[in-house]
């Protein structure tokens, strides 16, 4: 949607991916002063988004949402307090149908105006909206309804679309949303998040290499409109080694998806800090061009991704997905670039330049499910 928000791929932390329905005012406080402590916020994490769990089962007596008592005593709009004054912005999940996907608290259908009320009157900047229990009416008709309630409220709220890329949302949620999924949910594990996805839109069970799901939609990304939402991050949950870890963030900086940290931050490790707060792969994802990259290339698992930069450069990432450490290539004409064209070439995870000079073609020998990443600055075109 054009209305200024999110003009970059939106950063942040959800609560979702580490502590399901374990939330609690002081895990979220805690993580926005982490957030902020780590040093991750002021690299451009700027949201601290509470999943699904936060609400009481049932409305109140006026038919309005309201914080559950047990676990968030404060109330929402003191926790939004909190978390402003903290300089961040504040998420909130809601959902398309009559409750949302643990069954623990109201859905918003038929409620979206008055729903969308309550979270601006809380300060809410960014909306996550899940589509379970519903009523079978398609999802663009009750999602484009809370677009219009949005709309009508006049606060700029990020609305992120979780249909699981069901009714191919790329074509119609730019309309109304700045965000939408394109897959079932990630997990921790790379055989079922990084390497393959869940692809529900085609079948409830059938899992498709990522490519296939992202680079569909490439064309239809933008400032604004990130159809680059292959779920929230997994780093730093221990499901992973650091390699697979490593290429998760790359992978989804490269497809500019939102970069949202799915860890506990209250304890977070310095090896996950060096992923989450590599400055130089979060610059790919928050380029001003707002170009997502894709999968060029792959034979055997060993795989060239790479998408255009702001100022004529390019993001290049060697992806080995194979059991065995192999050396990956990456040509000029891969990218548009005649081979004779000589680049910068800098290697973003390891901070430096490995050539000044270069020209036709890049190799590197991968680690198994690791990858390099590069930024080339051609020096004529
Ligand atoms: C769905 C979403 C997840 C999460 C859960 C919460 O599965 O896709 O991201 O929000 O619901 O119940």
């Amino acid at each position: 949607l054009d209305n200024g928000v999110s003009r970059t791929p939106p950063m942040g932390w959800n609560s979702w991916n580490h502590f399901w329905c374990g939330i609690n005012e002081s895990v979220v406080m805690s993580t926005a002063d982490a957030l902020v402590s780590t040093g991750l916020a002021s690299l451009g994490y700027k949201y601290v988004n509470l999943d699904d769990c936060w609400a009481e089962s049932e409305r109140d007596e006026n038919g309005k949402l309201r914080g559950k008592a047990s676990t968030f005593p404060s109330g929402i709009k003191a926790l939004a307090d909190y978390v402003h004054a903290r300089g961040l912005k504040v998420g909130i999940y809601a959902d398309a149908g009559n409750r949302t996907c643990t069954n623990q608290m109201p859905g918003s259908l038929h409620h979206e105006y008055e729903d969308a009320k309550t979270f601006a009157e809380w300060g809410v900047d960014y909306i996550k909206y899940d589509n379970c229990y519903h009523d079978g009416t398609r999802n663009r008709e009750r999602y484009t309804a809370m677009g219009h309630a949005l709309e009508k409220i006049k606060r700029p709220i990020h609305f992120s679309l979780c249909e699981w890329g069901q009714e191919d949302p790329a074509k119609w949620a730019g309309a109304y949303g700045h965000s939408w999924r394109t897959t079932g949910d990630i997990n921790d594990t790379f055989a079922r998040s990084i390497a393959f996805h869940l692809c529900i839109h085609l079948h409830p069970n059938l899992w498709q290499p990522l490519n296939h799901l992202n680079n569909r939609w490439r064309r239809y990304a933008g400032p604004g409109r990130w159809n680059g939402n292959p779920d929230m991050l997994e780093v730093g949950n221990g499901g992973m080694t650091m390699d697979e870890y490593w290429s998760h963030f790359s992978i989804w900086s490269l497809m500019k998806a939102p970069l949202l940290i799915g860890c506990d931050l209250r304890s977070v490790s310095n090896r996950t800090l060096r992923i989450l707060g590599n400055k130089e792969v979060i610059e790919v994802n928050e380029d001003s061009l707002g170009v997502q990259g894709g999968k060029l290339r792959s034979k055997d698992g060993l795989e060239v991704w790479a998408g255009p930069l702001s100022d004529n450069r390019v993001v290049v990432v060697l992806w080995n997905r194979s059991k065995l450490r192999a050396l990956i290539t990456a040509v000029w004409r891969d990218f548009g670039l005649s081979p004779n064209t000589p680049a910068i070439v800098r290697d973003l995870w390891k901070h430096k330049y490995v050539s000044m000079n270069k020209r036709d073609r890049l190799t590197a020998s991968v680690a198994p499910h690791a990858c390099k990443m590069y930024v080339l600055t051609p020096l004529q075109s």
